[in-house]
């Protein structure tokens, strides 16, 4: 029997992750489901952040729902536990190693866009983000320079990474409008010039993809100025995170966008691109779409079940196109409401 591991974690974590295991549990009722401790909750409960019970349910489940971690009370923490470690130690437990983060938007939704509605409306892109390498992965630590306070974090890149995440870009790009546009910044970067190196030398195995190369700054002013130029964006750990809160913004709310985090296997983690927005936590006002997009990618990228991936995301563009709001979209519908507006096109 298939198993869903849920990871509902911190803040809005646990209200967006419910409303997703419901639509889940409509489309595929034959799916069973565990539920994991994650995050500061975690912390509180088993003194880890990633413990040991759920790092077993991690590896003995076929796919991972994850909600979201992060809790302000834990900021003073020692960073190993911290809560933003589970969500860390997973991606690099289980190897996921590419994430998918699709943007467009949904028809309803321009006056939510930062950008104007024709500018808006042309968005349809994948960020493709390395997801266990870069800056993230690096040694780090603190040093006395001369009675001076000093801090590092190492940005590196081995060849082989860099090749895995440019074939995902490629083979992504296959399956859309054909254009891989890779960002770096090999202008200054030493690690973004054997980025470049790498991704020019896997391109060679697929003709038929067109390739171009962005510098990450000129990346982030494009992204608003002309978000269609973009079908798919292949990129490093860090730039790839912040490329897509703001592509999120071009597409209405960081709550509309999900996430796919895949490595050599069929199993992946699934979990919206926001954090646990400890602003808006346990008022109902979250906006559960990026949520239940989430597990509609797990549907596809796990389960190979493409039908109901593609109903799941067609109740979700419904449901905004009958006007449903949340918040961040500007209007008032809570949670639940567009959870149960999402599932009523789905009974
Ligand atoms: P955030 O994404 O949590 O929130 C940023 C802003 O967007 C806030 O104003 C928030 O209210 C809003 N927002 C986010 N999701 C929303 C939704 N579904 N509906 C409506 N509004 C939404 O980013 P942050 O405030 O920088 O970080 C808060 C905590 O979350 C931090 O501890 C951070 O480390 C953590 N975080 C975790 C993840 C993850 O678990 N993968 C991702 C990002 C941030
Ligand atoms: C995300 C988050 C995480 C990241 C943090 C919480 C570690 O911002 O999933 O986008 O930077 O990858
Ligand atoms: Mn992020």
């Amino acid at each position: 029997m298939t198993l869903i591991a849920i990871l509902p974690g911190d803040g809005i974590g646990p209200e967006v992750t419910a409303e997703a295991r419901a639509v889940l549990e409509i489309v595929a009722p034959d799916l069973r489901f565990e539920t994991g401790a994650v995050g500061g909750a975690a912390f509180r409960e088993a003194g880890h952040p990633l413990p040991p019970a759920t790092l077993h349910l991690a590896r003995r489940a076929d796919a991972l729902l994850f909600g979201a971690v992060g809790d302000p009370a834990c900021d003073a923490l020692d960073r190993h536990l911290r809560p933003e470690q589970a969500i860390l130690g997973l991606r690099r437990e289980l190897g996921l190693f590419a994430n998918l983060r699709p943007a467009r938007l949904f028809a309803g939704l321009e006056d939510a866009s930062a950008l104007r509605p024709e500018v808006a409306r042309a968005i349809d892109l994948v960020i493709v983000r390395e997801l266990t390498g870069d800056v993230y992965f690096g040694s780090k630590g603190r040093r006395d320079r001369d009675g001076t306070r000093e801090a590092y974090d190492e940005m590196r890149y081995d060849e082989r990474e860099v090749a895995r995440i440019a074939r995902v870009g490629f083979e992504t790009a296959r399956t859309r409008a054909g254009r891989v546009c890779s960002v770096d910044k090999a202008n200054v970067l030493e690690t973004s010039q054997l980025w470049r190196d790498v991704v020019v030398e896997v391109a060679a195995d697929y003709p038929d993809v067109a390739l171009t190369h962005m510098y990450v700054d000129n990346a982030a002013m494009q992204l608003v100025r002309n978000p269609g130029q973009f079908d798919v964006i292949v990129t490093g750990n860090l730039f790839g995170d912040i490329l897509s809160d703001q592509a999120s913004m071009c597409a209405g709310s960081i709550g509309m966008l999900p996430s796919a985090a895949l490595g050599a296997t069929g199993k992946g983690l699934f979990e919206p691109i926001h954090g646990s927005a400890p602003d808006i936590a346990g008022q109902g006002r979250a906006n559960p779409c990026a949520a239940i997009l989430s597990a509609a990618m797990l549907l596809r990228h796990s389960l190979g079940r493409e039908a109901e991936a593609g109903r799941v995301e067609a109740a979700v563009a419904g449901a905004v196109a009958e006007g449903m709001r949340t918040a961040d979209l500007g209007g008032d519908a809570s949670t639940a409401a567009m959870g149960e507006a999402v599932r009523r096109r789905l009974a």
